[in-house]
């Protein structure tokens, strides 16, 4: 099967490269895109390179994610997140290609206190997921969109490395206990991606791991496993954070993977098994 990557020197990408280069089994030719090489922005860069690999799926991870800088770049959020993904999906019609496109927690309004299912209204408060939500509705039906949360892994910077590194530090460290979600780990995700893709699935899905927490819970969890004092993790409230964040964060943005569930597609595994191992290769560096 042959796949072209977008954002594949970021967080997920890279791996997502790693693991199917050390893989050959699965029989996959990758075709690995990022900026450097391929902005989505530009349709006739797009529309050439996907005509020149004649891809069978676009796994599209590119995006801006950088959710404080899309509250002030507005244009540039929507110009990544919608107009790169539309070119994608343009350029996937003109060759027969089907697109994966990796979503977030961030389309709903974290209001809610049970786990969002992929049917329910998305209502994004920030411009990250309302761009994000804007790229969704270029995607067409028989297309496949993943949300994802909370996502991290051995590439790139991610909060659980902020977490060990603290960890392997001094003194107390504070977390919000009134922002809930789940941890997704960058192998445990790219699996799913895999299976999805190759089963030749269509619509929404959501895939996380299980279980749920809040960041001072999680913090807490890291502690334990870098062998740290978990008693130094004091719990704050959003209230009491930085008022320089500008994007408001989902105070519950628990995804419910009952697509996954439903399909009878295999579950990420909980995140306390998942994170642990993620932990566990951070710290072998
Ligand atoms: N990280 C999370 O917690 C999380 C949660 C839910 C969903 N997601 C979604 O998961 C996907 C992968 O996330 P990630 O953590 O791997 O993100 P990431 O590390 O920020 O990677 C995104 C990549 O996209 C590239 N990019 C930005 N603008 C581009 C453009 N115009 N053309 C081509 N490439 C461009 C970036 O390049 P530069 O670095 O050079 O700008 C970067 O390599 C994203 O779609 C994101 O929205 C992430």
């Amino acid at each position: 099967m042959k796949i072209l990557l977008t954002g594949g020197r970021g967080q997920v990408g890279s791996e997502f490269a790693e693991y199917v280069e050390q893989n050959p089994s699965l029989g996959i030719e990758l075709c690995l895109t990022d900026l450097h090489n391929l902005d989505i922005c530009d349709r006739n860069q797009v529309r050439s390179t996907v005509e020149d690999f004649q891809p069978q799926w676009i796994v599209h991870l590119a995006a801006l994610t950088a959710v404080d800088l899309c509250e002030d770049e507005v244009d540039l959020a929507y110009s990544v997140n919608a107009i790169g993904t539309r070119n994608l999906v343009q350029a996937a019609e003109a060759v027969g290609a089907k697109v994966c496109y990796i979503s977030t927690d961030y389309v709903f309004d974290g209001e809610g206190s049970t786990p969002y299912r992929e049917w329910d209204k998305p209502n994004p408060k920030s411009v990250y997921g309302k761009s994000k939500l804007a790229g969704e509705q270029e995607i067409r039906p028989s297309d496949l969109i993943i949300r994802t949360s909370w996502v991290m892994g051995k590439y790139g910077s991610n909060i659980l490395k902020t977490m060990i590194r603290l960890a392997q530090g001094e003194g107390e460290v504070k977390f919000v206990g009134d922002q809930v979600g789940s941890p997704t780990v960058v192998s445990d995700l790219i699996k799913t991606i895999i299976e999805l893709v190759t089963s030749d699935q269509g619509g929404v899905f959501h895939a996380t791991n299980g279980g749920s927490l809040s960041w001072f819970q999680l913090c807490k969890f890291v502690f334990q496993e870098v062998g740290a004092d978990p008693s130094r993790v004091i719990e704050i409230s959003s209230e009491q954070l930085d008022s320089s964040r500008k994007a408001p964060r989902p105070k519950f943005s628990v995804l419910d993977n009952m697509a996954l569930r439903l399909t009878k597609a295999n579950p990420l595994p909980d995140y306390r098994e998942s994170v642990a191992g993620l932990v566990e290769t951070l710290l072998k560096g």
